[in-house]
């Protein structure tokens, strides 16, 4: 495997920890909350009631909430750090971009951990495995960016054996066959996003399959 084949991903933020990478630009965020607005007058009555989308209750931080059925994406870096992420905008075989879920009917971004970072990228349906074509929308699909063995963010992308890489300690994800751990010290597959679309936007359709991250230390 050589590193030319290497890349990053999600551009110039992803794996640092600067405060600027982690909260969007106030006008990002209003272009996120305009670009949610459509959204929200479309569908809320449709999320409000999808049993899949927890309760947020009386002192809860919905930004440290992690994605949930009807959220949005919005990019996390970048020259479009903040909008909104539409179908369009995953292009096919490009490396994944790295997002923030957004709720478009509280407009809240999920920017309050960093354990929240979702990829999403878009490969050739037909190689992926009959689970993971069942959560994808037009060959869209979406994990957690955060790795399962010490949750440091998944920010390398091997494009021609189209897998994540932990750049920590080389765990190797493969997306196609729901990000399982081809390699390296990982024990757990990345968590799985389902995907839907709504109005062009791209749109959970549930929560994540699995716990964020390492395993709680017992
Ligand atoms: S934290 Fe990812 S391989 Fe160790």
């Amino acid at each position: 495997m050589s590193q030319t084949e290497i890349g990053l991903i999600g551009g110039d933020c992803v794996g640092k920890r600067k405060r600027s990478c982690q909260q969007p630009r106030p006008d990002r965020r209003r272009r996120a909350l305009l670009g949610g607005l459509t959204g929200w007058i479309l569908s809320p009555i449709l999320f409000r009631s999808d049993p899949a989308r927890a309760a947020v209750g009386d002192g809860v931080n919905a930004s440290k909430m992690r994605a949930q059925a009807g959220d949005q994406f919005v990019f996390k870096t970048g020259a479009r750090k903040g909008e909104v992420i539409t179908i369009a905008d995953v292009a096919f075989g490009a490396r994944p971009l790295v997002a923030y879920p957004y709720d478009p009917i509280e407009g809240v971004l999920r920017n309050g951990s960093r354990l929240n970072q979702i990829l999403v990228l878009r490969l050739a349906e037909d190689s992926y495995t009959d689970k993971v074509r069942a959560r994808a929308v037009d060959g869209v699909i979406a994990y957690s960016a955060i790795c399962t063995h010490e949750n440091c963010p998944v920010t390398a992308w091997h494009s021609d054996d189209q897998l994540f890489i932990c750049p920590c300690h080389e765990t190797h994800y493969d997306p196609k066959n729901g990000a399982r751990v081809v390699s390296g010290p990982a024990k757990r597959a990345l968590p799985a996003l389902p995907l839907t679309v709504k109005d062009g936007v791209l749109t959970a359709a549930g929560g994540l399959t699995g716990r964020v991250g390492r395993r709680k230390r017992t």
